[in-house]
């Protein structure tokens, strides 16, 4: 059973049914489930005999009937307390809410497993998406499970580990010479012709309530209690603003209540449009034409909840800054050899964001803080190995041991 009430349009207000609609059909703006939280009874204890997945939180998801769930056990991923990391950066209460070790090693098995269900109550016979590789594998491994035919648009230039995932769950790639965000218009494009459901453009509306799953584990895990920070990678945005929407949803049904939590985004130098306009208090935010960094799943040049991102982001007091590449890979080595979590860049930027906020005395000494890490180094090997090691062989004797030991 389902506890959707509408679709509703973020900007003008305009309320649909909820059907498959891409955006509103007044005014092109994005269109946000609504539930009927009257009808909502949860409390801490509903979750003591729950799946430890995604669907342990079903009312706040749009799925009508359990048996449309394609499950691949997304979700319910560890938050770890970093004690070591913590005390190299300064702070004494630092969290990673570690989604690289998702079924496809990305949080985007949160949003696919949705968005794939959500076909599948559609009726589709088909699913597709536009990614910078990370959506792809998820939703390919999702259709490969529902067994639908599966088309993914991506940039030709992601990394060959993604491309060879994707292509191993039977996905159709469809490599786009160009960015994102030409990859982004042809699907547009495919999808008028083809009748497709690009997951993130047909059926937006419902693809990103997956996400906000990671804001609910956050506080469950933290025993019902909220961060005072919360540093979130960004590309499009949906991520940062279903983040958003899960925090406030859990106040709605009464799970949580409290302080305000900083939202904080974080974007690669190299491809930092929403950076950019946070820094000059800009409105609008100016697509890159060509984005450039090693963080290739977040190089979106012209990302669609940019404006939502300002807006989430401003309203929690938080900051949207941009990192270099070289700390990106400082941050994956700090990550890595404090922790043991191997992350790709695009995960790395929000613990050189923290490193940042803590210099500048944003983040205090024993503020929680939580860096959503959201996708796995495996993913990412050709992008980081140059930076990370220098291989050199020795002969199987005991004296090129010791010589190579120094
Ligand atoms: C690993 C990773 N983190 C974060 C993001 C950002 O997601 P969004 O486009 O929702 O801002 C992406 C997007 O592809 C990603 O692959
Ligand atoms: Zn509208």
């Amino acid at each position: 059973m389902s506890f959707v009430k509408s679709l509703k349009c973020r900007e003008c207000g305009t309320e649909y049914p909820p059907i498959k609609i891409a955006l509103c059909k007044k005014c092109f703006g994005p269109l946000d489930v609504v539930y009927d939280y009257d009808k909502i009874h949860i409390s801490k204890t509903s979750f003591d005999n729950r799946p430890r997945t995604i669907w342990r939180y079903s009312e706040l998801l749009p799925i009508s009937d359990k048996k449309n769930i394609v499950d691949l056990n997304t979700g319910f991923t560890p938050l770890i307390k970093c004690v070591n990391l913590g005390k190299s950066l300064g702070i004494r209460n630092l969290y990673v809410k570690n989604d690289s070790v998702n079924p496809t090693f990305s949080f985007k098995d949160r949003p696919a497993e949705v968005a794939v269900s959500k076909a599948i109550e559609f009726g589709d016979s088909a699913v597709a998406c536009v990614s910078t590789g990370n959506l792809a594998a998820a939703v390919a491994a999702h259709a490969g499970k529902a067994n639908l035919p599966c088309y993914v648009f991506t940039p030709s230039s992601i990394e060959s580990s993604k491309i060879a995932q994707i292509a191993s769950y039977g996905a159709k790639i469809i490599p786009v010479r160009g960015t994102y965000d030409d990859a982004n218009r042809l699907a547009y494009l495919a999808s008028e012709l083809y009748g497709w459901n690009i997951v993130n453009i047909t059926s937006r509306p419902y693809y990103c309530e997956g996400s906000k799953t990671l804001a609910f584990e956050i506080c469950e895990q933290l025993d019902w209690n909220r961060p005072d920070h919360v540093i979130i990678p960004v590309a499009s945005g949906a991520l940062l603003c279903a983040i958003s929407r899960g925090f406030q949803q859990l106040e709605k049904v009464g799970l949580t209540k409290g302080e305000k939590i900083r939202l904080h985004g974080a974007q690669a130098e190299g491809c930092a449009p929403i950076a950019k306009a946070f820094t000059i208090g800009a409105d609008k935010v100016l697509p890159v034409e060509h984005p450039k960094t090693i963080a290739k799943s977040i190089a979106i040049g012209d990302p669609g909840d940019g404006l939502y991102v300002l807006r989430e982001v401003r309203r929690s007091e938080g900051v949207v800054g941009a990192v270099s590449d070289l700390e990106i890979v400082e941050s994956i080595k700090l990550l890595a050899k404090t922790e043991g979590i191997f992350t790709e860049p695009a995960g790395s930027v929000t613990i050189a964001l923290a490193k940042r906020l803590i210099e500048e005395g944003r983040i205090r000494r024993d503020d929680i803080v939580v860096c959503c890490v959201t996708g796995n180094g495996l993913k990412t090997i050709d992008a980081v190995s140059e930076y990370t090691f220098a291989f050199s062989e020795i002969e199987p004797t005991l004296e090129a041991l010791s010589s190579s030991l120094g």
